[in-house]
């Protein structure tokens, strides 16, 4: 499909407007010098908006769209303690006058640090139910969303948009299709060889690497996707991943049925102990690549991920003559909690 037509395709789609596109693409040329192999660049979804910015600018622009078209009078999510999405979910529904109420399935923390506070500041409902809530790999990713949706019915009442964890739902992906089609043209004005793109990419609940992985098969473009998993959090993940893109490609009337097998993901390798759980090996990527370039990532994804990139290219798994793109998913304000064992570790 042309980009014009894929494009023209998700036109229909009720959309709000968060974010300043399209987002920078630049090269890293310290560190691609100090490793010394394939050329390094950074895909700054870092910039995106709103409320401190970050990947789940994309997907809330469907899901949020969705939301105003279908009348909603209150968003309800759902994530991990440190959730970016639940903390732009808030944001964006501060500014459209929407009560949000955010679940979160662990003890109310003594201090509310990082997006918590933002969560907080933005006005947004918090809800801490100690248990349950998934995340431990022991359920599927549906599962945990079917739960979820019905103790946040039980609690916040019905009515409510429910949006997954994550934005994890068809429609929460057509943010990154349409990325898909930006990276294309980005890479085509910087003239780099389509064949020998690989975006490198942090995966939570998966809508991102859906996302772009369905949006690179209906343009037909060779760029390829690897995500790197950053938690360990739920059971048959590949599954769940290739099932969204597959719904995707249905959503947009161009059906294509991804197996699970062929998911481009490296699962648990780089997730250390699980999610939210500091790896010594992301510290040090933090550190690196803020010393040597003067950007920050996150512990909980970002950091995790690109951890994962270093190890790769130390390995040699990638060709000299290869375009490694970051995308950087945001997520600075998680890193505020984890400055003391940061520091420490520095
Ligand atoms: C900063 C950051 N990076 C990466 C991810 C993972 O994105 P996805 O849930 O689409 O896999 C998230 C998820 O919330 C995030 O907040």
């Amino acid at each position: 499909m042309t980009p014009e037509r894929l494009l023209a395709t998700i036109r229909p789609f009720p959309r709000l407007t968060l974010n300043h596109k399209p987002t920078p693409l630049h090269p890293l040329p310290r560190l691609t010098a100090q490793l010394g192999g394939p050329q390094i660049w950074l895909k700054r979804d870092d910039e995106l908006g709103p409320g401190g910015g970050g990947n789940k600018g994309r997907p809330l622009e469907f899901l949020l769209g969705e939301a105003v078209a279908q009348q909603k009078r209150r968003v309800v999510t759902f994530g991990g303690l440190q959730s970016n999405h639940a903390r732009m979910t808030a944001a964006a529904c501060a500014g459209l006058g929407l009560p949000a109420h955010l679940f979160f399935f662990e003890k109310r923390p003594s201090a509310l640090q990082g997006n918590l506070l933002l969560d907080q500041l933005f006005g947004a409902k918090l809800h801490f139910i100690p248990f349950g809530g998934g995340g431990d790999a022991t359920m599927t990713l549906e599962t945990t969303i079917r739960l979820v949706r019905l103790v946040s019915w039980l609690l916040a009442g019905p009515g409510a948009y429910f949006m997954p964890v994550g934005g994890h739902t068809a429609v929460g992906c057509l943010g990154y299709v349409e990325a898909a089609v930006e990276i294309q043209q980005q890479i085509h004005q910087l003239g780099l060889d389509s064949e020998k793109v690989i975006i490198v990419l942090p995966v939570g609940t998966g809508v991102t690497l859906a996302g772009l992985w369905a949006g690179f098969w209906l343009l037909g473009s060779p760029i390829r996707v690897l995500g790197i998993d950053v938690g360990k959090l739920w059971r048959t993940f590949p599954a769940s991943i290739a099932r969204l893109a597959t719904e995707v490609c249905g959503l947009l009337g161009q059906p294509h049925t991804f197996a699970p097998a062929d998911v481009p993901m490296i699962e648990k390798t780089y997730a250390g102990v699980g999610y939210a759980k500091l790896r010594s090996e992301a510290v040090a990527a933090i550190q690196l690549l803020a010393q040597v370039e003067g950007v920050v990532l996150d512990p909980v994804y970002s950091g995790k991920a690109f951890a994962g990139l270093l190890d790769l290219v130390g390995n040699g798994r990638f060709p000299g003559d290869t375009h490694l793109i970051f995308l950087h998913t945001g997520g600075l304000p998680g890193l505020w909690p984890y400055a003391a064992p940061i520091t420490r570790d520095a």
